[in-house]
């Protein structure tokens, strides 16, 4: 948790601080806070170069209005390490951005998780050495997929061990379930502190480890960004953020669209929470849990991995519904022993018949089920309570990432696990529930 910040340190950041309570103050709008963060970098149309990069500005955070009047995010921010330089510690698990492509022009063609993640870092050098002081953590070199639940576990912890003396940490991971780390991330670490994901859509090097570039590789312009980022403070008490491609996006709502583009993660619905170009953190919006900064004990959630053993979560799995899907497919589950099942409906989470015969003989014999979307966006409602809970708007992978942690943390309370899986895995900006759509369903307005 953050420490209190001593007048002292927030005095380096003191002219940051004035723009955005500034910006506050006057109700700034985006349009005028881009213009400002822009000019201010000496982009083109601004009258002053753009400085070498050696030199570069430390990244500077102008954040939306909301977050201006919000004082635990404040601190956070001013909050500037007494060197002026904020330390990032990045953690690398592997993927595509350590990846050794076969010719500089493979660009799918190439193994993953080859190259270390100092080595990755230290081509970053002199430039991000301006920016923050970087370690680096080896916690694994694999694929994204190939990862344990058991694994994530440890990752978490190694997050948290990281951010007693880190201002910010980068998890570096394959794309192609980071969204998963991503939100696992965001429901178990207990710092408020940023934490970046990142990774790369083309590997980094061709022939072997010290080879050169692939063209055009996004990997060490995503790390540098990363990094960048991270030690900004921008995403304080955002949870985890994913960042790929200059934008930033809330672990919760983003997902892999494209199994090749370079623009694949997007926030469908809901859009990016920001971006940065240049030496500019841009934030245009937040996740709700922003709003209990100033409350940490509200700020994290139940899932306490340091009083749960890897070993006591359960098995959740996750299964698709289609045309006349059978109901083999559950009842093996639950005959194996999983706990929890995601069913990933069509449009409104819909199941088949055999399926829903199937669910309903699981239930029956203690299995818990989420109730979500096939279709990649949009909303599942129904019941809150076991035996089927909906997932809302919840990924399916999100969702079963949910329900192992609820099950896990609840021991048994399946009516305790459903309240998380609404509760946490669907969180509001309204502080007075959710408006209905239907005035005659409105509570009635306060006197
Ligand atoms: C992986 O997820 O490990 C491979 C694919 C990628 O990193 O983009």
């Amino acid at each position: 948790m953050y420490p209190p910040a001593s007048p002292a340190l927030r005095r380096p950041l003191a002219v940051a601080l004035v723009v955005v309570l500034c910006l506050a103050t006057a109700l700034a709008t985006a349009v005028a806070t881009v213009t400002l963060t822009r000019s201010s970098a000496g982009s083109p149309g601004a009258s002053a170069p753009a400085p070498a990069p050696a030199a570069a500005a430390p990244v500077t955070t102008v954040a939306s209005a909301e977050l201006a009047t919000n004082a635990a995010y404040q601190q956070a921010l001013a909050a500037a390490p007494p060197s002026g330089k904020p330390n990032v510690t990045v953690i690398g698990t592997g993927g595509t951005i350590a990846g050794v492509a076969t010719s500089r022009s493979s660009f799918t063609d190439y193994r993953a998780g080859q190259i270390p993640i100092a080595d990755l870092v230290a081509k970053l050098q002199p430039e991000i050495g301006v920016v923050a002081d970087v370690e680096t953590i080896q916690f694994g070199n694999k694929g994204s997929g190939s990862y344990t639940v058991a694994e994530f576990h440890a990752l978490t912890l190694a997050v948290d061990k990281a951010l007693e003396t880190s201002d910010g940490v980068v998890v570096t991971s394959g794309t192609d379930t980071m969204e998963e780390f991503a939100y696992w991330l965001d429901l178990t670490v207990r710092s408020r502190k940023p934490v970046v994901m990142t990774g790369a859509m083309r590997p980094t090097a061709a022939v072997s480890v010290d080879g050169p570039g692939v063209i055009g590789a996004d990997g060490p312009a995503n790390l540098y960004n990363a990094i960048a980022l991270a030690g900004s403070r921008a995403t304080s008490c955002f949870g985890t953020v994913l960042m790929l491609g200059d934008e930033f996006h809330a672990a919760r709502d983003v997902t892999k669209t494209s199994s090749y583009r370079m623009d694949t993660f997007q926030t469908r619905e809901l859009g990016v929470l920001g971006w940065i170009d240049g030496t500019n953190v841009k934030v245009g919006r937040a996740p709700s849990r922003v709003s209990m900064c100033n409350n940490p004990a509200k700020w994290v959630t139940p899932f306490d991995l340091t009083t749960l053993p890897a070993t006591d979560l359960p098995r959740t799995e996750i299964v698709y519904a289609y045309q006349q899907a059978g109901g083999e497919g559950i009842t093996a589950l639950a005959a194996a022993g999983v706990k929890g099942i995601v069913t990933a409906g069509t449009g409104a989470g819909g199941v088949s018949a055999d399926q829903s015969a199937a669910r309903t003989a699981a239930a029956a014999a203690g299995v818990l089920f989420v109730s979500t979307t096939r279709t990649g966006s949009g909303s599942v409602y129904g019941s809150t309570a076991p035996p089927v809970v909906a997932g809302e708007d919840l990924l399916p992978q999100k969702a079963r990432l949910l329900l192992m942690l609820s099950l896990g943390f609840a021991k048994g309370d399946q009516a305790k696990a459903a309240a998380w899986v609404t509760s946490i895995g669907n969180p509001e900006w309204s502080t007075a529930g959710r408006v209905a759509a239907n005035p005659a369903q409105a509570p009635a307005p306060a006197a």
